[in-house]
């Protein structure tokens, strides 16, 4: 079965060069025929090829789908009295964490299946074709691995999130807990995860505990993520930057040193004027949004030349929304960025995070995800913050 996406208004396809808007790759009156799940052609709507199904746009903007890469989707409960206490003046210092540890560890697999696939399917309707998903809530091995095991069910970007609290059982005994984690924990995650990632903070865990986790995790064939710099200053982008993570994530508060570390890691490439870099940073502008904090300053990573992604950080303490355009919009009004640095970002960008070249572009034999707007450009995303814009998602080349 083929499908053909047809009279598309502007087509952001992420290609740079294959028309207008420099990176984003703007067609007009476009069309893009998908085949088995990938894109088969992407061209002007005249030629469009015969397909055996069609999908009208109707002029609008059609965008790849949004990748967001990082996300906590396997826990139990809410915060939402922690969130109101938030706004009327409590600062947020991460330990609500163990408040969800503990709701995470007395749920069955059943509850916490029905909050993976109905976060998930939520995201799906706003967009997402791709989320990365965390575990990091259970702290036991066995909780680890059955977040992640549930994770995989729905996504193969899984992260290995053991290390984001010490668990109240190893408060006093935080070198046995990192024993934990890098020894029997790692064992019984690995099989179900694809990243490794360390909340490195004050109050988490500090540089050389990060470091330990982690390259216990590249021995058994993990790649790096890490939270990072999220609270205050501290070491996590610089020991991301050391280990060749592929994201750094939060980079809430950086000093020069962090910028320059990160920007060393730039490369030339084809696929985007003035290269990337190996190891972006994923901002997350849902979570300074639920904790009152100040944001990001993206203009200043990408006028150093880093790559940036967009993310929802989607989880029950510090951000819980799964909507990619709501990020978006944040980013554009409160971060610096256009909305065109905005759009890719959050597509693109994701799969920098994720290095991933299948998802987040739009070109023969990428995955056929992709979403048409209720919108006649992809300027609307930020332009109408709070508008469900999103009228159809094709997932893997299926209509949601
Ligand atoms: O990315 N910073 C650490 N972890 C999550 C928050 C977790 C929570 O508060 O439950 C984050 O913001
Ligand atoms: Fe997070």
């Amino acid at each position: 079965m083929s499908l053909l996406v047809d009279n598309i208004g502007e087509l952001v396809t992420n290609v740079p060069g294959a028309g207008e808007g420099g990176p984003l790759g703007i067609r007009r009156r476009a069309a893009v025929l998908v085949e088995e799940g990938e894109v088969a052609w992407v061209g002007p709507a005249a030629d469009a090829p015969a397909a055996d199904g069609r999908i009208d746009a109707a002029g609008a903007a059609v965008l790849p789908g949004f990748v967001d890469s990082h996300a906590h989707l396997v826990f139990a409960g809410d915060r939402a009295a922690e969130f109101a206490a938030r706004m009327a003046g409590e600062p947020y210092t991460g330990g609500g964490i163990r408040t969800t540890v503990g709701a995470t560890r007395a749920a069955s697999d059943g509850e916490l299946r029905a909050t993976v696939r109905r976060l998930r399917a939520e995201a799906l309707r706003q967009g997402s074709t791709t989320i990365e998903i965390k575990s990091g809530y259970g702290l036991t091995v066995a909780d680890e691995a059955r977040s992640l095991r549930i994770a995989a069910e729905v996504t193969g970007e899984t992260t290995f999130l053991g290390a984001h609290v010490v668990p109240a059982e190893y408060a006093d005994r935080p070198d046995e807990y990192v024993g934990l984690v890098c020894g029997p924990m790692l064992a019984a995650a690995a099989p179900y995860a694809r990243w490794i990632d360390v909340f490195c903070e004050r109050g988490a865990f500090d540089a050389d505990h990060a470091r330990a986790i982690l390259t216990c995790g590249q021995a058994v064939g993990l790649d790096v993520r890490v939270h990072a710099n999220q609270l205050g200053h501290g070491p996590g982008v610089r020991l991301g930057v050391e280990l060749g993570a592929a994201s750094v994530d939060h980079c809430t508060h950086l000093t020069d040193a962090d910028i320059d570390a990160l920007a060393s890691t730039r490369f030339d490439c084809m696929c985007h004027e003035g290269g990337h870099t190996t190891t972006v940073a994923t901002l997350l502008p849902g979570a300074e949004f639920s904790t009152r904090s100040p944001y990001p300053d993206a203009r200043r990573l990408l006028d150093a030349g880093v790559t940036v992604a967009l993310a929802t950080d989607c989880n029950p303490g510090s951000s819980y929304t799964s909507s990619m355009p709501f990020c978006l919009a944040l980013a554009v009004r409160e971060m610096g960025m256009t909305p065109a640095e905005a759009v890719w970002s959050a597509t693109a960008g994701g799969a920098r995070a994720l290095r991933r070249d299948d998802v987040g572009v739009l070109r023969p034999g990428a995955r056929a995800d992709l979403i048409i707007l209720d919108a006649p450009s992809h300027l609307h995303l930020a332009y109408r913050p709070g508008v469900p814009l999103v009228r159809q998602v094709l997932h893997n080349g299926v209509p949601r």
